[in-house]
C-alpha cells in the first residue's frame, strides 16, 4: 500500500491540482485509488465533482478519525478514482484529533493498516492536504510513504519547503520508513535572472530529492478545475501534454517505490 501526502504549508502551489491528476494518472495506470481530501476548503473534492457541503461529516476523515473503516462511505466519481470527502465540519479536525489517543497522530495509520488487514480493495491512497502546519499534516506524515511537494521558484516556496522537510523529519521519528519530501516542480516556469537562482538552488539542495518529471504552466489544468473534471477527462488543446506528463509521474513514482519494473 503506497500513501502519498501532498503537501507544502503554503497555499497555491497545486497541491490540489498536483492530488487530483495524480490521483487519476495511478487508476489509469491500473492501480485501485483512494483520495482523501484532508483540507477543510474541499478543493479536490469538488475538482472531482464531489460537493463536500451535500456530504456527511462522517463520510470525511471526521468519521475514520473516530473509527470508521478507511474507504467506507466514500463516493467513486465518474473518472473512477474513490474520494473520502472534505466538509466544512473539518474546520474543527484539530478539536477532533486532540480528543483521539496520542493526539490523533496515528489515527490514520491505523486506519490504512485495519484497511489492509481486510484487504480493502485500494493500492494508492493520495492524501491533498491544507496549506498550513496543522496537526492533520503530522497524522497524514505518520501514515504517508511518501510526502510530495509542489514547488515554484519562489523565496516563500523554498521556504515553505524548508519548513516542510522539518517537518517530515519530525515525522520520521514515529515513521522510519518514509523518505525525505519528493520536490515536484509543478507550474514551473523559471524566467528571470532572480527565478534562476531558486532553480539554482533548489537542484543543488534538494539534489536527490527532486522529482524528474516537470509539470510546467498550463492552462488545462486551471481550466479544467472549474469544469470538475481531472485533466484526463478535459478535452482542451493542451491537456494532452499534461495528462501524459501526469502519466509520466504517476510511473515515476511507483517506480521509485517499487511497484513498477
Ligand atoms: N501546472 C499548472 N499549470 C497551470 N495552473 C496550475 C498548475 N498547477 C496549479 N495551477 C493553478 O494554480 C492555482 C493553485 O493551485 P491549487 O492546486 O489549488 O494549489 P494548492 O492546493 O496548493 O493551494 C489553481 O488555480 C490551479 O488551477
Ligand atoms: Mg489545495
Amino acid at each position: 500500500m503506497r500513501v502519498y501526502a501532498i503537501s507544502l504549508e503554503k497555499g497555491g502551489t497545486g497541491k490540489s491540482s498536483v492530488a487530483v491528476n495524480l490521483a487519476v494518472a495511478f487508476q489509469q495506470r491500473g492501480q485501485r485509488v483512494l483520495l482523501i481530501d484532508l483540507d477543510a476548503q474541499g478543493h479536490a473534492s469538488r475538482w472531482l465533482g464531489v460537493d463536500s457541503k451535500h456530504s456527511r461529516p462522517e463520510d470525511s476523515i471526521l468519521g475514520v478519525i473516530r473509527g470508521r473503516l478507511l474507504g467506507e462511505g466514500a463516493i467513486v466519481t465518474e473518472e473512477g478514482v474513490a474520494v473520502i470527502p472534505a466538509n466544512p465540519e473539518m474546520a474543527g479536525l484539530p478539536v477532533a484529533l486532540a480528543s483521539a489517543p496520542n493526539n490523533g497522530l496515528f489515527s490514520l495509520r491505523t486506519a490504512v493498516t485495519q484497511m489492509v488487514a481486510r484487504a480493502m480493495p485500494f493500492d494508492v491512497i493520495v492524501c491533498d492536504l491544507p496549506p498550513a502546519r496543522s496537526p492533520i499534516l503530522a497524522t497524514a506524515l505518520a501514515a504517508a510513504t511518501r510526502c510530495v511537494a509542489p514547488v515554484q521558484p519562489e523565496d516563500l516556496v523554498l521556504q515553505a519547503l524548508v519548513d516542510l522537510s522539518e517537518s517530515v523529519r519530525y515525522a520520521q521519528q514515529v515513521n522510519s520508513s518514509l523518505p525525505d519530501v519528493s520536490v515536484l516542480r509543478n507550474r514551473y516556469a523559471p524566467r528571470s535572472a532572480v527565478d534562476m537562482v531558486y532553480d539554482e538552488e533548489l537542484r543543488t539542495k534538494y539534489e536527490g530529492q527532486l522529482l524528474q518529471t516537470i509539470i510546467p504552466m498550463r492552462a488545462a489544468v486551471r481550466e479544467s478545475a472549474g469544469f470538475q473534471q481531472s485533466v484526463f477527462r478535459y478535452p482542451s488543446g493542451d491537456a494532452s501534454e499534461v495528462r501524459a506528463l501526469f502519466r509520466r509521474l504517476a510511473d515515476e513514482l511507483l517506480t521509485l517505490d517499487g511497484d513498477r519494473p
